[in-house]
């Protein structure tokens, strides 16, 4: 008998990730040290940046260019030269931090536009940060989204704001849901 194509990717793919362990990925160093708190105080929104958050399924990183609108000319520190060297050209190769095993599947638009639920409830603090993260502040294991929803009252530990879930219907929690 043949397996079928997409059960043996599933099932190397968990192999992979669970020897590996998905969340304790090794030290990510980025190539400039972005500080999140300097910005946030400013009164970015995290949307402002993180702007594919809200129509998309991955949220992406800000473009170079809006970088650049802030920081282009005058008395640069090292970390902002490293971001006018842009200038020319080209968008700085931010590594991720957050990832899932490739056989999940994490919509985005749906949890922050439709549902409401803030990014810190998931991703922590991110507001407190003076450099990039190297691991993750904080991580979803499988059991915490299907807590979540099950329950639709945020079984995710807020970290800022209170979760808001407006879903007023059963959420999946069927395998195929998460699982592509
Ligand atoms: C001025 C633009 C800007 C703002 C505002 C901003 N971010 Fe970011 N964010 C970035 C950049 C640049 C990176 C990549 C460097 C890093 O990890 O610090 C990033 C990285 C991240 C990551 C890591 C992604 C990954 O896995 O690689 C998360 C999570 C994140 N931001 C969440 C937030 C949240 C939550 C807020 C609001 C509290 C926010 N960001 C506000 C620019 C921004
Ligand atoms: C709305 C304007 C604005 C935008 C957009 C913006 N910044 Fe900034 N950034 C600032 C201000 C203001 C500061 C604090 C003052 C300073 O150090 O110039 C700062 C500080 C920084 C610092 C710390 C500088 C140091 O040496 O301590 C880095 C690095 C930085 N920004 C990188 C970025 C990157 C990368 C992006 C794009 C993802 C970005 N900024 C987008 C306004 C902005
Ligand atoms: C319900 C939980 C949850 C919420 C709410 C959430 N995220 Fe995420 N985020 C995740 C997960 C899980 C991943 C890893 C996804 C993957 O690997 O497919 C991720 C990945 C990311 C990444 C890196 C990969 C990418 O998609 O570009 C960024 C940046 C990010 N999130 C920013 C944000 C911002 C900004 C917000 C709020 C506007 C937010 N997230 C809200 C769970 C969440
Ligand atoms: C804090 C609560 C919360 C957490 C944590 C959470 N979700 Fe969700 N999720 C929701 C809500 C609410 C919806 C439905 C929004 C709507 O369409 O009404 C949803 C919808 C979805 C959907 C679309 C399927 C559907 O029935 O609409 C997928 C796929 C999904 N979530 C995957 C995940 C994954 C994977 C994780 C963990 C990494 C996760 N979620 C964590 C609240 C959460
Ligand atoms: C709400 C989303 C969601 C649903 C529903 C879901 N999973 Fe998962 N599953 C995940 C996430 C997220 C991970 C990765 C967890 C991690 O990396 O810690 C995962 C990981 C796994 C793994 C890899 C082993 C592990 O623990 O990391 C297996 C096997 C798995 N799921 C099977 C299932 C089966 C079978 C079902 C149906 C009964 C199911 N999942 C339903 C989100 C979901």
């Amino acid at each position: 008998m043949r397996w079928p194509a997409a059960v043996v990717v599933l099932a190397l793919g968990v192999l992979a990730w669970s020897a590996l362990g998905a969340w304790t990925a090794p030290a990510v160093t980025q190539p400039i040290q972005f500080p999140h708190k300097t910005h946030v105080e400013l009164n970015l929104q995290c949307t402002s940046c993180h702007e594919r958050a809200e129509r998309d399924s991955v949220a992406g990183r800000p473009p170079t260019a809006l970088c650049l609108s802030c920081h282009s000319g005058g008395d640069a520190t090292e970390e902002i030269k490293k971001v006018q060297a842009f200038e020319k050209g080209g968008e700085i190769p931010w590594k991720r931090v957050w990832r899932l095993p490739p056989h999940v599947y994490f919509p985005h638009r749906t949890h922050v536009v439709v549902a409401k639920v803030a990014c810190q409830a998931c991703h922590g603090p991110m507001e407190t940060l003076d450099r990039p993260p190297a691991r993750p502040l904080r991580t979803l294991t499988m059991s915490d989204c299907i807590a979540c929803h099950e329950t639709r009252d945020g079984g995710v530990e807020t970290a800022a704001r209170p979760v808001a879930v407006v879903a007023g219907r059963p959420l999946a929690t069927d395998c195929n849901a998460c699982h592509r």
